[in-house]
């Protein structure tokens, strides 16, 4: 079958093996089944650039359900079956009168795959709601709780990108949220404009929540129509020395210092300095509003968009000795 549909980048690979998985159980049984060496699990597909054809089973890993674990005056505690599309709950908290995840409001994806890469957005990360998450090991299929610690949650990464990789599938994610509208994180230059342009003086998480939505889609294309799979890069992050160089010769660059000794620098900036911004290679290209993401304008193949990756990369290290990184998974 293709797995066109199963990924946001709209890549046309072939998976010679697929199920549906619905529940818990449906994902031991598959994982119990013999002859099948490799497995291969997708979800949202919001965050994966699939370069050839899969030759393994595939696990689309579809389980629904929220329920509230527990709850007081303040505070909710829902469990959310992995398979739940992340911008679907995001408003049925908002709707619930839930806060804390209305910063990340029109982030693609599922829950599911929200942890392994720490997902954010201005200025709010998923591990700032994160209670803990169920995983079943692939092994021998023990389901394993992992508490915030376990998880090593990094800028877009944690422990199921490193030692746990390929280990477990994560089956539910449960989120502590506020029942009061007393944590708003205005932080983000961009949100306080979006709040100035409405005269919004004391936001609810509703209003945050649409002025991210309206940032959103003022840059990022909607994977619907455009294939893409968000920020394909990271952020580089450089030095004191390198960051002193770096500033003599772009004193207009934007950056953010995370720490004594170390500035984000955002990569999309770079990207378009080397004149990428809105161009096209074939159906692969960069987006006129964001450099930072990379979109399929209809046939591109996922080793075209990688080739282009590969291209801007170079660009990017040959005028600024600046090593950028992919975000997203590359399936090689
Ligand atoms: N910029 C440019 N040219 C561009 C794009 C950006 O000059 O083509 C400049 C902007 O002017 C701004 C700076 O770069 O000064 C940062 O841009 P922006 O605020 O759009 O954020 P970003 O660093 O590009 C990050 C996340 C996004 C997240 C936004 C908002 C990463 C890799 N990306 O993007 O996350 O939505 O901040 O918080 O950290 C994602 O991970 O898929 C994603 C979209």
């Amino acid at each position: 079958i293709s797995l066109k549909d199963y990924n946001t980048f709209g890549i046309d690979a072939k998976a010679k093996f697929f199920i549906e998985i619905n529940s818990t159980n449906d994902l031991r049984e598959a994982l119990q089944l013999n002859g099948y060496p490799k497995i291969f699990v997708i979800s949202g597909g919001s965050n994966m650039l699939i370069t050839k054809d899969i030759d393994a089973l595939v696990l689309y890993i579809n389980i629904k359900g929220i329920e509230i674990s527990t709850q007081d005056d303040d505070t909710i505690t829902l469990k959310i079956m992995a398979g739940e599309n992340w911008h679907e709950l995001v408003l049925w908290t908002l709707k619930k009168g839930y806060g804390g995840l209305e910063n990340m409001s029109l982030i693609p994806g599922n829950i599911g795959t929200a942890p392994i890469q720490n997902i954010g957005a201005y200025g709010v990360e998923l591990k700032d709601t994160f209670v803990c998450c169920e995983a079943m090991r692939i092994d021998d299929q023990a389901i394993k709780s992992f508490n915030k610690k376990d998880c090593k949650f990094g800028y877009r990464d944690s422990y199921f990108k490193n030692e746990g990789k390929g280990k477990y599938i994560i089956v539910s994610v449960t989120l502590q949220l506020t029942k009061q509208n007393h944590r708003i994180n205005r932080s983000y230059g961009a949100i306080e404009s979006e709040l100035n342009k409405k005269n919004i003086d004391r936001p609810t998480i509703t209003d945050i929540s649409n002025a991210v939505i309206s940032i959103r889609k003022s840059k990022l294309p909607d994977p619907a129509k455009l294939g893409n799979s968000g920020s394909f890069f990271k952020n580089p992050v450089i030095n004191q020395t390198k960051f002193d160089t770096f500033t003599k010769d772009y004193p207009d660059a934007p950056y953010y210092k995370v720490s004594s000794n170390a500035y984000k620098i955002p990569a999309g900036w770079l990207i378009e300095q080397c004149g990428f911004k809105g161009k096209r290679f074939g159906d692969a290209g960069v987006h006129e509003h964001q450099a930072l993401v990379l979109v399929n304008h209809g046939r591109a193949t996922g080793m075209e968009i990688l080739n282009l990756a590969q291209k801007i990369i170079e660009s990017v290290r040959d005028k600024f000795v600046i090593t950028i990184h992919p975000e997203v998974n590359i399936i090689k």
